[in-house]
């Protein structure tokens, strides 16, 4: 049988972790949280099953969530959102992106995206016949090239996919940013956007600026968001597109063949949670100390920090360390030095190498320091 993605094999993430297990390594490769859950959210979900949240929740999504996201969404950004027309529950951020391209791209249309690049864009604009067109972000401040953004647009390119805060930069966006994304869509009418926005609640310096604050970026994206990110729950798999009703009703076609619905259970406790604000307000305060700790401890070591002004990610440039290829230089250090990390050239079509690799410290502060002093041995 003929592959659909040929190219597709076992993602970096999966091979880093395996080869972090079987070195007793300290796993900064994959984006997860190591600690605990919040003890309200566990004693919520139990409440659910106590009170049997098990059949099915509607197909767009438990109706008392989309309210709460709505709400959330209004003391966000001052935007009103409609949880009837607007909004749907996805089974993580990754299937919310998925029904977006499978409702909106056909064969031979053209799809922008900036690489370093997350990796499930690529193989779904394939699948549904699409075409990526992969631009490279700048080199070493990670950011988009405006111009020639501009020129890369023709008649068949149908979308442009953008991701803020950047994974796996670790940059975020400016007010002028989003002013150049818009000035685009004013002039390029035909294009649709999805802004990937898992990482909102994670920006160290300044607002996160949501592609929602825009009227006329609004109008045609799939702005995408994952409960897994925001309450270190990434094994729940939940998240949520907001989208104007057209294109919603489109992505929802898309999902009531692809899932149907998402785990009420889950979903049932999450609403519920919504309620208490604090459970999303204070989280990079929660995430900075984290940042700094890890970043500190970094200090003494011959690696040199890049960018990190969002997500639970940093980059390293190990250059002053070794010049073989990131692939090679981060199995080596899970192997040798007992700390896995990933390589960022993964992250793009051409594999570009930088000499750079990402951190997560999305962990607990014990792991963070000894994986620092690990580091620091290099
Ligand atoms: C940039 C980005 N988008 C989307 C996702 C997927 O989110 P979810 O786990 O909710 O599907 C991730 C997860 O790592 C991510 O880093």
């Amino acid at each position: 049988m003929e592959s659909k993605l040929p190219n597709v094999g076992t993602t970096i993430f999966s091979v880093m972790s395996a080869l972090a297990a079987e070195h007793q390594a300290i796993n900064l490769s994959q984006g997860f949280p190591n600690f605990k859950v919040d003890g309200d959210l566990k004693d919520l979900v139990k409440k659910a099953l106590d009170v049997e949240q098990v059949q099915y929740a509607p197909m767009p999504g438990r109706l008392d969530l989309r309210e709460q996201i709505a709400q959330k969404l209004f003391m966000q950004h001052g935007v009103q959102v409609s949880p009837d027309t607007e909004i749907t529950i996805s089974a993580g951020a990754t299937q919310g992106i998925y029904s977006a391209i499978a409702a909106t791209i056909n064969k031979g249309d053209e799809v922008i995206l900036f690489d370093p690049a997350y990796d499930c864009y690529d193989p779904s604009i394939r699948l549904h016949g699409g075409i990526p067109v992969h631009l490279n972000l700048t080199f070493p401040e990670y950011r988009i090239n405006w111009d020639e953004l501009r020129t890369s647009i023709n008649s068949k390119t149908k979308m442009i996919i953008v991701n803020n805060p950047h994974n796996p930069a670790g940059t975020v966006w400016s007010a002028s940013d989003l002013k150049e994304l818009e000035n685009i869509f004013i002039d390029f009418p035909h294009l649709f956007l999805i802004s990937d926005e898992v990482y909102e609640h994670l920006q160290y310096e300044g607002q996160h600026q949501s592609v929602l604050k825009s009227d006329i970026l609004r109008s045609k994206a799939f702005v995408t968001y994952s409960f897994g990110k925001t309450f270190h729950v990434t094994g729940w798999k939940i998240g949520y597109t907001v989208a104007p009703p057209k294109l919603t009703a489109e992505l929802r076609k898309m999902h009531q063949f692809n899932v149907f619905c998402v785990n009420n259970t889950m979903q049932w406790a999450l609403a519920q949670y919504l309620k208490n604000e604090s459970s999303w307000t204070g989280l990079s305060e929660f995430y900075k100390p984290k940042r700094d700790l890890f970043m500190r401890g970094m200090e003494q070591s011959k690696f040199k920090a890049l960018i990190c002004d969002g997500t639970y990610f940093c980059l390293y440039d190990y250059s002053a360390i070794s010049k073989e290829p990131d692939v090679d230089f981060a199995k080596r250090m899970t192997r040798e030095f007992g700390v896995a990390a990933i390589p960022v050239s993964v992250f793009y079509e051409n594999k570009e190498d930088n000499k750079v690799i990402r951190f997560c410290f999305a962990k607990t502060d014990e792991t963070l320091i000894q994986a620092t002093k690990k580091l620091c041995k290099i």
